[in-house]
């Protein structure tokens, strides 16, 4: 069965009870059950990773390059997440960054992403409406 990688980074494995006014109260685990919702119909299994440590995104994204495609959230390892990154280049499918705010509507420090360039695209200020948006994305980018 094709399988569909999600990572989240630091500090999103507590979402609906973190900062709830910024990133909404939906929890990961719902939004991990509305991505599989989505690619279920087109035969996707979902393979989803929350970390809060750079280097086991790293081991987990190297351990599913057979995956069609992936939804990244790397929370604040965007603004400096070189060894995350490099891990994405090396990455063999298409990928969409995701981030729940919009970034560019908050601190300057959030307004750069180093991971942005490599990605197929980018989905921000949608809250958790943006990673089932990226899954959709996929789904026509993939075939099979
Ligand atoms: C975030 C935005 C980042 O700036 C922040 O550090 C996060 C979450 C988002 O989803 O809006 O951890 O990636």
């Amino acid at each position: 069965m094709p399988k569909l990688l999600l990572v989240n980074g630091p500090n999103l494995g507590i979402l609906g009870r973190r900062e709830p006014e910024v990133y909404g109260t939906d929890t990961l685990a719902d939004i991990e059950g509305a991505v599989a919702a989505e690619i279920a119909d087109r035969g996707w299994e979902l393979v989803a990773v929350q970390r809060n440590c750079e280097g086991e995104l790293i081991d987990h994204i190297q351990d599913n390059y057979d995956t069609v495609g992936a939804i990244v959230n790397p929370g604040a390892l965007m603004i400096a997440g070189w060894s995350l990154r490099d891990a994405l280049a090396n990455y063999p499918r298409p990928w969409v960054e995701v981030h729940l705010s919009n970034v560019w509507a908050r601190e300057a420090f959030r307004h750069d992403s180093v991971l942005a360039p490599l990605a197929s695209g980018l989905i921000a200020g949608l809250g958790a409406t943006g990673y089932v948006l990226a899954a959709r994305a996929l789904l026509t980018m993939v075939e099979g």
